[in-house]
């Protein structure tokens, strides 16, 4: 094994069997190891600091009905709730006191938020906070949706393809398309956004070698970010009873994501620190290094509840930048609160639509 986590580190690729071989027979000593190597690369490309984010989670309407998820359309216990753009902005203005310079809105796919009422809120805030990134997450948009947002001066979008699997994709989100979430991702891509994709770990029916192709996937489209964490269950959807997935898995393929992709901005996710209260310390030593702490109002964040067991429901603002920053110490890291950028993505991309020459 060791000489297969060599090779991953040194040339950053394993074919299908080999990453399948890693993943199917990795013992307990090899783990130690892959983690340290991804330590390593981590390291080298972004020293011992960790990026925040504040997350404001701003709508749970959503038309989809992902079988996993504890805000899909369904779900009639949840108390439904949108943020108006006043909330929006005072969560961000709480962030900038805090120190954030990234702000990531996330929410179901909620079509009262349309893209004039988006484009209008994106302006402001980046007319407040000019040196603060945005990050948008809201799901599958067409193509002119993603541009008007890139326009406005959204930074990154994160859109987790889920799971590499068509079969195991169409079988989990009803209504939706495996060919178009990866529409999707490649437009932002194309777009020049800087774009996260992602997936869960444990699903019910996922295999080692659904990974392998989540893993070949993500190294194909070399995304700027990668959000993965364990599938957990909520008890109000259609898989309340199934198992949820592990932190020591999650653990092994945030490894293998580093080794893959030496750059890539990876998050410790709230998932993995809801399912082992260590669970985002280890995270960050096994490769991860980025968090995104809550900034949502205190009244809403039980309303976000996509997976039972969910942290930090209860806690301000203040109290999470706080507390996270004391684990990030604790697991031999520094908070670094700068917008974080991939470290090839200093600027976004500018177009030229003439050359000026063509114009003499
Ligand atoms: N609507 C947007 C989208 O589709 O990308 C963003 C919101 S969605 C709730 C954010 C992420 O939560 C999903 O990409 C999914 O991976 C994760 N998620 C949802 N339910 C989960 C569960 N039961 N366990 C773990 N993660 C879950
Ligand atoms: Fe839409 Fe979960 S089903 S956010």
């Amino acid at each position: 094994m060791r000489k297969l986590i060599d090779e991953l580190a040194a040339s950053q690729q394993l074919d299908k069997n080999q990453l399948l071989d890693l993943i199917d027979h990795i013992n307990e000593e090899d783990i130690d190891y892959l983690h340290q190597r991804a330590d390593k690369v981590r390291k080298a490309h972004y020293g011992n600091k960790v990026y925040m984010r504040g997350l404001i989670e701003f709508t749970n309407y959503c038309t989809n009905n992902c079988l996993y998820c504890g805000i899909r359309k369904s779900n009639k216990n949840v108390e439904r709730y949108r943020l108006t753009e006043e909330q929006i902005l005072e969560c961000c203005e709480m962030g900038e006191s805090l120190g954030y310079r990234t702000f990531v809105l996330q929410g179901g796919e909620d079509p009262y938020f349309t893209d004039d009422k988006l484009v209008t809120l994106i302006n402001q805030i980046k007319t407040n906070h000019p040196n603060c990134a945005i990050t948008l997450s809201i799901g599958e948009k067409p193509y002119e949706s993603y541009k008007k947002y890139y326009d406005a001066g959204v930074d990154r979008y994160l859109l987790r393809h889920e799971t590499n699997s068509r079969k195991l994709y169409e079988s989990l989100h009803p209504n939706m398309s495996y060919d178009n979430r990866i529409r999707c991702l490649k437009d932002i891509k194309e777009i020049g956004l800087q774009v996260g994709a992602g997936f869960m770990v444990g699903l019910p029916n996922q295999t080692n070698e659904d990974f392998v192709n989540d893993l070949l996937f993500l190294k194909d489209l070399n995304p700027h970010m990668v959000g993965i964490g364990p599938f957990m269950p909520q008890k109000d959807t259609p898989l309340k009873n199934a198992q949820s997935g592990t932190a020591e898995m999650t653990y092994i393929l945030l490894s293998i994501i580093r080794l893959l992709l030496p750059k890539v901005l990876l998050p410790a996710t709230t998932a993995l620190g809801s399912i082992n209260p260590k669970g985002r310390e280890n995270g960050l030593k096994a490769g991860a290094n980025v968090v995104m702490p809550n900034l949502s109002p205190t009244n809403v964040r039980d309303k976000y509840l996509l997976y039972d067991g969910k942290i930090c429901t209860g806690d301000e603002a203040a109290h999470c930048r706080g507390c996270i920053e004391r684990r990030i110490n604790s697991a031999g890291f520094a908070v670094d609160m700068g917008r974080g950028d991939h470290v090839d993505m200093n600027n976004r991309k500018t177009t030229t639509p003439f050359p000026l020459s063509s114009c003499l």
